[in-house]
This record gives C-alpha cells, sequence and structure tokens, in this order.
C-alpha cells in the first residue's frame, strides 16, 4: 500500500498572494498530518516565490511524520539544508521563470556533483532523494550517487491526453519502479497527481509513496467554501441582528 506525502507550496502560494500571513502553511501541515498524511514536503525555491526560509524552519520545528525539503542543487539552498536538517531532501531541477518544476534532474550529467551533495547530506543524517524521469540511465546514475529514495516524476502521465499515451506513460513508469526497487532504491513518484489519475500509480507495487501539492490545496479551497461562506454570512447577519 502506498502513503501520502502532502507539499504544502500552494498554502503559501495563497498567503504571498496579498503578502500577509494566512493562510498559514504551518497550520496546513499540521492538519494534513492529522489527516494521515505521513510526510510534509515543501520546496523552497530559489526566488522564494512560496515557501521561504522561515517556514521551513518552523515546518522543521512541528512536523511531526517527516519533512522532505524540496530543493534544486544550489548553494544557498545547501546551506539552509543543512543548518534545518529536514528529514530527508528532494533533489530537483528549477529554472526561475517555470511555473513548476517541469521535468526530472538529469542525474547522469553529474554523477559526481550529485554523489558529494548526497554524501554531504548523509553525514547529517538526511535522506537524500533525487526527482528523475522514470529512465534506467537516472536510476542507474541514481544509485551510482548513493541516492536512497528515487521519486519518479508523473507529470508526462498526468499530461497524457490519450488513452494510448496514458497507457504508455503508466507502463514506463511501472518498469522503471520495477528497475529502481531491484536496484535497492525505495520508490516514489509525484507531479501532477489528482483525484482522476493517482489510483493507477499508487497500483504499482514498487511505488511505496506519493507526493501531491496542487490538487489537494485546490480541492480544499473548493471543498472548504461552502462553510467558509457560512461562517462569513452568520458574521454578517450577526452584526445586523445586534444593532
Ligand atoms: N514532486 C516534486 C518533485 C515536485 O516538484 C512537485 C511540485 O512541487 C510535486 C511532487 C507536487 O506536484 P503537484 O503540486 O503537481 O502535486
Amino acid at each position: 500500500m502506498a502513503e501520502l506525502a502532502v507539499n504544502v507550496d500552494h498554502i503559501a502560494t495563497l498567503r504571498e498572494a496579498r503578502g500577509g500571513i494566512e493562510p498559514d502553511p504551518i497550520a496546513g501541515a499540521v492538519i494534513a498530518e492529522l489527516a494521515g498524511a505521513v510526510g510534509i514536503v515543501c520546496h523552497l525555491r530559489e526566488d522564494r516565490r512560496h515557501i521561504n526560509d522561515r517556514d521551513v524552519r518552523l515546518l522543521r520545528e512541528v512536523v511531526k511524520t517527516k519533512l522532505d525539503l524540496e530543493m534544486a542543487a544550489a548553494p544557498d539552498i545547501i546551506a539552509v539544508a543543512l543548518e534545518v536538517l529536514p528529514d530527508l531532501v528532494t533533489i530537483v531541477p528549477e529554472r526561475r521563470e517555470e511555473l513548476t518544476t517541469e521535468g526530472g534532474l538529469d542525474v547522469a550529467a553529474r554523477v559526481e556533483f550529485f554523489a558529494d551533495l548526497a554524501a554531504r547530506m548523509h553525514e547529517n543524517d538526511i535522506e537524500v532523494s533525487f526527482f528523475i524521469e522514470p529512465e534506467h540511465e537516472q536510476i542507474d546514475a541514481a544509485v551510482e550517487a548513493g541516492a536512497d529514495i528515487v521519486e519518479l516524476h508523473t507529470g508526462i502521465y498526468a499530461n497524457a491526453h490519450t488513452p494510448e499515451d496514458v497507457r504508455r506513460e503508466l507502463e514506463r513508469l511501472a518498469e522503471a519502479a520495477r528497475y529502481a526497487h531491484s536496484c535497492g532504491l525505495r520508490v516514489t513518484a509525484g507531479h501532477g497527481l489528482n483525484y482522476v489519475n493517482v489510483v493507477p500509480i499508487v497500483r504499482i507495487p514498487e511505488i511505496v509513496e506519493v507526493s501531491i501539492g496542487h490538487s489537494i490545496i485546490s480541492r480544499a479551497v473548493l471543498v472548504g467554501l461552502d462553510r467558509a461562506v457560512r461562517e462569513m454570512v452568520g458574521l454578517v447577519r450577526l452584526g445586523f441582528s445586534s444593532s
């Protein structure tokens, strides 16, 4: 059975839309844990567009399950990781102009660099996951670099339009999951997963965890809206009845 790690970035996106203090990703993390998430994920981007350094420090204090810091292999972010000491880092590629992470990390292109990074994390008892495309070359490179986990990129699967494309991508993910597991890696998956497309992914036996953010926060806005409006209607009417 697979488990769910919840990415709280987009609670912070909503906060940053006003530059204020709500909604608070830390409170969201607590609620996600109470609801059964086995881990909390946040991506400290170089441009700090949603999660900021203070969020990461507070999440480290508050998260009781497992804190996964998603990050680019950039010197200032590595320094934050080594200071905050998350349970796990997930290394992702990052381009400033992208809306979201657009593809897997090319571990194979810089195995020595990533091996050195993984070793620094391991020295500090931080596990290392590489976010990669479901390809043997990247899995082999992740093994060589000393990864504990590979997170398979599900974005191409999530964006596939035709049933044939969906089937092909699922098969690619299942095959890569089998291979990575046979290499001794733990296998997780994420990106673009939602309430419609997640089930076939968690049926892949080697995938032990999925990391999901945007679709959960989007749904929370809608399923929570009825209650939020009712509570405000109550206050607005109370204002009338007491005057
Ligand atoms: N996994 C990784 C490596 C990611 O970069 C992201 C996006 O931050 C996710 C999972 C979650 O993706 P989504 O927000 O589409 O669920």
